[in-house]
Parts: C-alpha cells; sequence; structure tokens
C-alpha cells in the first residue's frame, strides 16, 4: 500500500473543480480500501495520474474538511454488508475541491463507489452547515486528548443526532431521502440540458469487442429506462407519505381539540342540571372516543413513518441499480471510444464491467427484499385506517345525539353551536382518513405491481452477465463461482 504523502498533493485551493451532471465515475477498492479501478472521469476531475491511484488508499483524496465521523459511518455501513450513501468533499491532487454524492456498495472484491454531481438544495441548505459544525466538535472532543478512532466516532455520533433533530428516524432514512432527491434534481438537470435520456446507440470502435460492447449497450440502456420509470413511480409515494404524516399530525391536533371542547361540554351540561343530564352523558361520550382516536392516530402515525421509511428504503435500492446500470452505460461510452480491438488500458476496463454488472445484479436482488418489506406495511396502515373509520362513525353518531340533545335544551346554545362545530372537526378527520385510505391502496397497487416490473429486468439484463464476463476475458470463471 503506498501513503498518499508519495503524491504530496498541492496546497488546498478554495476552487472548485467542474464536472457535468451526465458525469458518473466509480472506483473499486479491496476490502482495506486500497483503489484497484477506476474510469476515465476519476482520473481527470482527481487530477492523479492512474499509476498513482492504483495501490492508493482511498484517503488520497480525502479533504481536511470532511468530519471523520461521515467516513466513520460510511465504514460501518459497508462492513456490515450495507450500501452506504452520502455527500462527500474531495481534494484533487492539484488543491482543487469537489463535491460529490456518493453511493458504496461491499462487492465481491472489497466495495464499489460510484459518484455524481450534487444538484439538489440540501447540500448548501444543511449539509454543509452539518459537517463544519461536525468538524468543529471533533476538534474539540480531540483537543480534551480523544484517540483518533473515538474523535470519528464521536463525529458520527454528533452528525447523527443532528440528523434526528432534522426529523429523520436515522442516518439511513436521512441519506435514503437524500439520494433520491439528488436523483430527481439530476434527472431535471439533465432533461434541461436535453440528455433526458441516454444515447440510443453507442459509438464504437470497428473490432470485435467494440462491437459487442455496442450489442449490448442497448440492453444495458432498456434496464436504465425500466428502472428510471420504477423509481419515478415510487419516488411519487416516497413524497407522498410525508404528507400523509404531516396530515396524520394534523388530525392529532383536532383530537386534542375534541377532548377540550368535550370537557367544556361536561361543564356547561353540568351547570344547566338535571335537564342536561343526557347531554352530560353524550359529552362524556365525546370525550371517550376523542381519545381512542388520539391513541389510534398514534398509533397510525407510528405505522405511516414504518411506511415511509420502507417506501424511501425501496426507492433508494431501485435509485442504486438505476445508478449503477446508468454507470455501466457511461463505462461503456467511454471504452466505446477506445478504437478497433481495444488497446491494453482497455482491457484493463474491460475487466472492470462483469463486476460492475455483478453489483447490479446484487442490487436488483436487494431490491426485491426492500419491495418484500415494503408489501408488508401496507394492509398494516389498511387495518389501522380501518379502524380509525370505525371509531370516526362513532363520534359522528355521537356528535348528532349531542346537536339533537342540545336542541331540546332551552338555554343549550352554545352547546349547540359547539356540537354544530364539531360535525366540521369529524368531516375533516373523515376526509383525511379516507385520502389516506385511498394513497395505501396506490400505494399498494404499485408496490404489488414491482416485482414483476423487477422480474422483468432481470431477465432483460441476464444476457449481461455471461456475455461481459466473455468479453473481460478470464472474468467467466469468476463470474461462474460467484
Ligand atoms: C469504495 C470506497 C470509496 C471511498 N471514497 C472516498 C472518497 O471519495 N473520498 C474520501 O475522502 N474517502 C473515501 N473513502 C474512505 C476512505 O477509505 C477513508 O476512510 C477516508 O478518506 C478517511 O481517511 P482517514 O481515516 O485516513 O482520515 C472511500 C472508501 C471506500 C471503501
Amino acid at each position: 500500500m503506498r501513503s498518499p504523502s508519495m503524491h504530496s498533493p498541492a496546497e488546498l485551493k478554495d476552487q472548485s473543480r467542474e464536472f457535468s451532471v451526465e458525469e458518473l465515475f466509480f472506483s473499486i477498492t479491496d476490502p482495506r480500501g486500497v483503489i484497484t479501478a477506476w474510469n476515465d472521469v476519476f482520473v481527470r476531475i482527481s487530477a492523479y495520474a492512474p499509476g498513482e491511484l492504483q495501490g492508493s488508499p482511498h484517503n488520497i483524496i480525502r479533504h481536511p474538511h470532511m468530519p471523520r465521523g461521515v467516513f466513520q459511518m460510511l465504514w460501518e455501513a459497508i462492513q456490515a454488508g450495507r450500501v452506504f450513501s452520502g455527500y462527500v468533499k474531495n481534494r484533487a491532487k492539484d488543491g482543487a475541491f469537489y463535491w460529490v454524492y456518493t453511493v458504496v456498495a461491499p462487492i465481491a472484491e472489497g466495495y464499489l463507489s460510484i459518484r455524481f454531481k450534487p444538484t439538489g438544495p440540501l447540500l448548501a441548505a444543511a449539509v454543509e452547515g452539518l459537517y463544519r459544525d461536525a468538524l468543529a466538535h471533533e476538534a474539540s472532543v480531540k483537543a480534551g486528548g480523544a484517540s483518533t478512532a473515538d474523535t470519528a466516532r464521536a463525529g458520527a455520533a454528533f452528525i447523527r443526532q443532528k440528523i434526528a433533530a432534522l426529523g429523520f428516524t436515522s442516518y439511513d432514512t436521512f441519506s435514503q431521502h437524500a439520494f433520491a432527491e439528488e436523483m430527481r434534481h439530476r434527472d431535471e438537470a439533465l432533461k434541461r440540458a436535453g440528455r433526458a435520456e441516454p444515447p440510443m446507440r453507442l459509438d464504437s470502435g470497428t473490432g470485435p469487442q467494440a462491437r459487442e460492447l455496442a450489442d449490448l449497450y442497448p440492453v444495458a440502456r432498456q434496464a436504465s429506462l425500466a428502472l428510471r420509470s420504477l423509481f419515478g413511480k415510487l419516488d411519487v409515494f416516497s413524497s407522498l407519505s410525508g404528507e400523509l404524516r404531516k396530515k396524520a399530525e394534523s388530525v392529532l391536533k383536532t383530537t386534542e381539540d375534541f377532548h377540550l371542547n368535550a370537557m367544556n361540554a361536561n361543564i356547561a351540561a353540568q351547570r344547566l342540571g338535571a335537564q342536561a343530564v343526557s347531554l352530560g352523558t353524550v359529552a362524556t361520550f365525546l370525550g371517550h372516543y376523542g381519545q381512542i382516536l388520539a391513541r389510534e392516530i398514534g398509533e397510525l402515525d407510528r405505522q405511516i413513518t414504518l411506511t415511509t421509511d420502507a417506501t424511501e428504503a425501496a426507492t433508494s435500492s431501485i435509485a442504486t441499480a438505476r445508478l449503477q446500470i446508468e454507470m455501466i452505460l457511461f463505462f461503456m461510452t467511454e471504452l466505446g471510444r477506445i478504437d478497433g480491438t481495444l488497446a491494453r488500458d482497455g482491457a484493463e476496463h474491460l475487466r472492470q464491467l462483469p463486476r460492475l454488472e455483478r453489483a447490479f445484479a446484487a442490487t436488483l436482488r436487494q431490491t426485491r427484499e426492500a419491495i418484500r418489506a415494503l408489501q408488508v406495511r401496507v394492509p398494516e396502515i389498511r387495518i389501522h385506517n380501518e379502524t380509525l373509520l370505525t371509531t370516526v362513525l362513532r363520534l359522528e353518531m355521537t356528535q348528532v345525539s349531542g346537536l339533537t340533545e342540545s336542541a331540546r335544551v332551552l338555554e343549550g346554545t352554545d352547546l349547540r353551536d359547539m356540537f354544530a362545530s364539531f360535525r366540521a372537526e369529524i368531516a375533516g378527520v373523515r376526509t383525511d382518513l379516507e385520502n389516506l385510505g385511498n394513497s395505501t391502496e396506490e400505494l399498494g397497487r404499485l408496490v404489488d405491481s414491482t416485482p414483476a416490473a423487477l422480474v422483468q429486468i432481470v431477465d432483460a439484463t441476464a444476457p449481461l452477465k455471461h456475455r461481459l464476463a466473455t468479453l473481460a476475458g478470464g472474468e467467466a470463471v469468476a463470474a461462474a463461482a460467484d
């Protein structure tokens, strides 16, 4: 392993390295994070020569503005076999900096990281500040005598705590949200640039390998389009379930009003004495059902949070598969520029294609798991929603009795108004629940249709496995052994 000091990077510059939203770049490392493979864009952006990248630890491009906590979370995730995604500021050899959104996945050989340009609002609005604060926190922990490892852990704890304060249940749910948002913004930026879809064909050289690449390109392209469409559909639900949560919270507030109003109604009924005994009973029921409603809404809110998290996990998994197949497409385009029979460098690059393909196939399998987990959630919401509608029905009946009873009592004007205003509130809750029910059914239909769509993608991309391995030469055996 070489030390980064061998290639001593230039002084830090407050200058950003520009690259386009279309460009994707990857690196593959061994299990210790030593770089073993990359594509041309990575060479250009990092300003390191291929010979310098090969065998260097990945911290060769580490920027001192990055808190250790981020890498702590990265390694915790990938060593546990999970995908990590997040914002990273890097330093090129010439001292320039560049921000990326990176998605790191465990693969057979070690780890695969794919990066793209972040264009969403989160980076400037929240992440830069968060990292700055985390860095300052780490500096104070370190100054207190903590070891580097403890400082990194303290940094990770700090970031997690700040993310929780933003309303996310974990770093994972935050990054899944951020990843989907970044993909959405990237799609929009590509559309604005007139590159909404990858080119139809690969302009490749004339040799047999180049021709085979050109042949395989449409297969990968088709899969990328299918995944994009699936991503778009599920992504709608990610934001929708966020709205549902807000709805549930507002319903919860209304039920607090119920409780207060029911108490007031009870007091008013008591003041009216014997003539309003039954009215008091109605008010007591109202308070009772209001409490049940609050409890049930609280539970529904919890279920919605679980569903939101599961939806975002599934969306993020689809986004990872999308990014991986798009990386393959982009890499094919880079390789396609090599003319004739691929040159020596080209052959080395070709060997990376089966690795990328295996990462993609593994992500598709994980996506099926994520969709299955989401399928389990939908009926839960349905059950809670139906229970709630029954409670709302009871409330409606109580409200009607309240109105009738208060009409019977001479001095019951205030109470009458109170019961009348309940009607609007209950109707509001009912509408919210009915909307929630409709959205749940829609989500259910989409989720149920997703496995078939995934199977189609798996089937359509099946030829890639064998043909890319053959194209890469010796990898066929390794692929079969997987
Ligand atoms: C596949 C992969 C990609 C990585 N990409 C980067 C990167 O782009 N920038 C970076 O600073 N660290 C990256 N890392 C993390 C580094 O290995 C390292 O943990 C980090 O730079 C912190 O280095 P330090 O502990 O020496 O401070 C990557 C790790 C892996 C496994």
